[in-house]
This record gives C-alpha cells, sequence and structure tokens, in this order.
C-alpha cells in the first residue's frame, strides 16, 4: 500500500521520494497530489518482464485515462511503450508531449467525428472500435483523408469479473464494445473486413478495473481466442493483436492483496500457442494496464482544518480538499488509508470520519479510519491516490484542482500547477446587461 519510497523518520515524520511531505506541503501548498517515480517506474518494470517472459510478442500500453498530463506522457516516451487515450483532450495531451502517435490506442465507446479525424490525421496507430456506425464513421473519416485506419474490434466477451458494478465492463450487456452473444461481433468483423479504408489488426476485450483476481484475466484471453478461431474458420481471418485490456487491481486497503500475475501471464501465452492455427502467427498480446502503475505512486497531502465530536460521539476531522481531488470515495465507496505526519502508527490510535470541504453531505473520503490523535494543522497523507483522482477532479464549489509534484532521488518537481482563482474565471465572460431589464 502506498509508494514504495514511503518512509517515516524516528520523529515519525514522512518522506516520498527521499522528500519530507511536510517541506512539499510548505512549497507547493495543499491539498497536493504527489507521483513517486520510484513506484511509477517499478511497476512499468515489471509488466515489461511479465510480458517478455511469455515469449510471445507482446505490447505494454499505459491506459492514460488513470493519470495523463503532458510530463507523465514525457515521462513514459523513453520506455517506448504505448499509450491509451479515450478522447481528443487526452490525444492533445499526449502529442503535446511529441508522443509517438504509432503507439498511440484510441479508445471511447464515443468518439465524435472530429476526435476521429484529429487521430486519423495525426496517425494514432490503433483505433479501438466500439460499434457498427463508429465502423462506419472511421471508414468515411479514413477516406476523406485518404488514409487508412489500423482498428481493433472491442469485445464484450461475456466474463463478469468481480468488482464494483460502475467498474464492470466484460459483462453482455455493457455499453462498451460488440457484445458477443447475439452475433452482433459477426457483423463488425465481417464489416471491418469488407471496407476499403480500415484495416483489421484485430480483437480487444477489457473486462473491468480493480480487479484482485487472476482468473477472469485467462478467462478473457481465451474468450478472445475462442472468437478468433470461430471467424477464422469462417472467415479464413487470424488477429495480429489480441487486447486483453487493463483492470489489475492494487493494494487500497490492508485487505487488497492483487494477485501474482505470473503463472496467468503464462497460462495465456499457452494457450494463444495452442490456440492457433498452424499456419497462422501467435497474435501480438497488448496489455493496458492504468492504475497498476500509477495508483499505489501516488499520495494527497491535506491539512486537518477542523477536529470535531458531533453528538453520538462520532469523531470528524476535515481537510482541505475532498470530492473534489477525489470523487472515488463518494463514486465507488471506494476505501482508503491515510498517515498523520509526525504521529506514531503504532500509539494509541481512535476512530475518525475523515471529511472533506464540499458542500456535499457525500463529500466523506473516509467513512472510519484508525488515526493517532489529529489536531488542527496536522498533514494527513492518503495512500494509493495516484489513479483516477487527478484525472477525474472536478472544480465543485469553484475550488481550484491540486498541484501535481513528481518526486525522485530527494527532489520534486512541478507537473501540473496549481489551479488559482483566476484560472476559473478565465474563460467566464461577464453578464452583459439584458436590453429589457430583468423585472422580479
Ligand atoms: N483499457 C480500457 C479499455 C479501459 O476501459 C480501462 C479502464 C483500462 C484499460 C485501464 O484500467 P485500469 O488498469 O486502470 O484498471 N474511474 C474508475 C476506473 C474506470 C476504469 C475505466 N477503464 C475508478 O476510479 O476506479
Amino acid at each position: 500500500m502506498g509508494p514504495d519510497t514511503l518512509q517515516m523518520d524516528e520523529r515519525h515524520r514522512l518522506s516520498i521520494g527521499g522528500v519530507r511531505v511536510a517541506d512539499l506541503a510548505e512549497e507547493y501548498g495543499t491539498p497536493l497530489y504527489v507521483m513517486d517515480e520510484v513506484t511509477m517506474r517499478r511497476r512499468l518494470q515489471a509488466f515489461a518482464r511479465l510480458l517478455a517472459e511469455t515469449e510471445i510478442p507482446t505490447r505494454l500500453v499505459y491506459a492514460g485515462k488513470a493519470f495523463l498530463c503532458e510530463a507523465m506522457a514525457g515521462w513514459l516516451k523513453p520506455f517506448g511503450v504505448g499509450l491509451d487515450v479515450v478522447s481528443g483532450g487526452e490525444l492533445y495531451t499526449a502529442l503535446a508531449a511529441d508522443y509517438d502517435p504509432a503507439k498511440i490506442v484510441f479508445h471511447g465507446n464515443v468518439k465524435p467525428a472530429a476526435e476521429l479525424r484529429y487521430a486519423l490525421k495525426a496517425g494514432v496507430g490503433q483505433i479501438v472500435v466500439d460499434s457498427l456506425s463508429e465502423l462506419q464513421s472511421i471508414e468515411q473519416e479514413a477516406a476523406a483523408l485518404g488514409v487508412r485506419a489500423r482498428v481493433l474490434l472491442r469485445l464484450t466477451p461475456g466474463i463478469d469479473a468481480h468488482t464494483h458494478a460502475f467498474i464492470r465492463t466484460g459483462q453482455f450487456d455493457s455499453k462498451f464494445g460488440f457484445g458477443l452473444a447475439d452475433g452482433i461481433g459477426d457483423e463488425a468483423i465481417k464489416s471491418a473486413l469488407d471496407l476499403p479504408h480500415v484495416d483489421l489488426l484485430g480483437f480487444h476485450a477489457h473486462i473491468g478495473s480493480q480487479i484482485l483476481e487472476a482468473e477472469p484475466f485467462l478467462a478473457d484471453a481465451e474468450a478472445l481466442l475462442e472468437y478468433a478461431l470461430k471467424w477464422y474458420r469462417q472467415l479464413g481471418y487470424w488477429p495480429h493483436v489480441l487486447d486483453i485490456g487493463g483492470g489489475f487491481g492494487v493494494r487500497y486497503a490492508e485487505e487488497d492483496h492483487p494477485p501474482d500475475l505470473r503463472p496467468v501471464f503464462r497460462q495465456i501465452a499457452t494457450a494463444m500457442r495452442k490456440m492457433t492455427p498452424s499456419e497462422a502467427q501467435v497474435p501480438e498480446l497488448a496489455i493496458e494496464p492504468g492504475r497498476s502503475i500509477v495508483g499505489e505512486a501516488g499520495v494527497t497531502l491535506y491539512r486537518v482544518a477542523v477536529v470535531k465530536r458531533v453528538p453520538g460521539g462520532k469523531r470528524y476531522v476535515a481537510v482541505d480538499g475532498g470530492m473534489g481531488d477525489n470523487i472515488r470515495p463518494a463514486l465507488y465507496q471506494a476505501v482508503y488509508q491515510a498517515r498523520l505526519d509526525g504521529k506514531a502508527v503504532d500509539g494509541p490510535v481512535s476512530e475518525f470520519t475523515v471529511a472533506g470541504r464540499y458542500c456535499e453531505s457525500g463529500d466523506i473520503l473516509m467513512p472510519s479510519v484508525r488515526l493517532p490523535e489529529p489536531a488542527t494543522g496536522d498533514l494527513l497523507v492518503t495512500l494509493a491516490t495516484g489513479a483516477y483522482n487527478y484525472s477525474m477532479a472536478s472544480n465543485y464549489n469553484r475550488i481550484p484542482r491540486p498541484a501535481v509534484v513528481l518526486v525522485a532521488d530527494g527532489k520534486a518537481s512541478v507537473w501540473v500547477e496549481r489551479e488559482s482563482w483566476a484560472d476559473l474565471t478565465r474563460r467566464d465572460r461577464p453578464y452583459a446587461a439584458a436590453s429589457t431589464p430583468n423585472d422580479v
């Protein structure tokens, strides 16, 4: 849980990446997102090793929706990995960092025509197609630009991973992809093979997120292979790429135990070798981890603003951030752990509810967490906030979004500046008096 470099000294002062959290808060203010370079690098390299050990062709693609900014894209570049984007905005961010377009994979169940055009013009490596009508739009846009679109078809193989319903995507009735139950997939593949400006590279399936078991990933790969074989027999088409998506769970709480993925990747590779027809080539196995690269690398620093007891005895710790910088507890009942800087974790603790500052009763970051006695001004460090916190942040209550800093080798660098109040009104236009006065 938390970044690999998280340390506590003899006075219980916390540091990450060799930098004291108190110094970070002092210099950059709170709330503050802090990303640990070592943890991100180790997670990325661990996936790269897992894939290499399969000894089949593989591709590691980072899912940008978990956390993306220009510096993140810039940081990723030297690793040579692919980058998933799900919107024109994410694509723009990647291109602003000079990311190789050929390594970019464009996802999303809705890709507006202008975004498809932008992606095709930029020369993105793959577009993951979500519907028949999108396939037609891609054909039209590609024809108009005189290019060919390299596509994967996103299939929903009917795998029901055990995760929160809001982040589950593999079941037949999902809003994502081509459901395989009613022959819709058959129609899609025929259409993709027929369209003159479309190159069908292969198939994709992402079954959900924060999955803490290994078996569903094997089931996912096997389902894709079985469909591939069926189509091979019917149409003579064999995929070059099988992309099993992301969704590898991370540790938010003591009771979360992410599985060892090595055996399952070995099994997937074996299944891919075994099920590939002898006259065809083993497809490239692609994976798209997001959370598992950045989730545990990130922490959020908050300043404790209020400590109070309410009738009934419940004790609240209210901090200077909340649902605007971390919507996950409110949206998914996500559980987080926290530390208080300078206070012993092994001393006396009591139960607290950590509340945010947003005008919403549901803005509770941690409904029940055991902490040493907090005081106004303390620094509260929430662990494992690197994925889907910054990327889902909002300006609710017109509260500026926090800065993001990267820590490495005892130094911090700003990746995203803190928003200012002026940023909040920058695109506002002053009220222009109506020609007729408003009577109330
Ligand atoms: N590939 C595809 C096609 C996806 O839809 C996703 C996530 C990923 C890869 C990366 O999944 P990961 O490895 O990060 O689990 N906002 C939610 C998570 C939504 C995930 C959506 N798709 C949350 O905060 O838990």
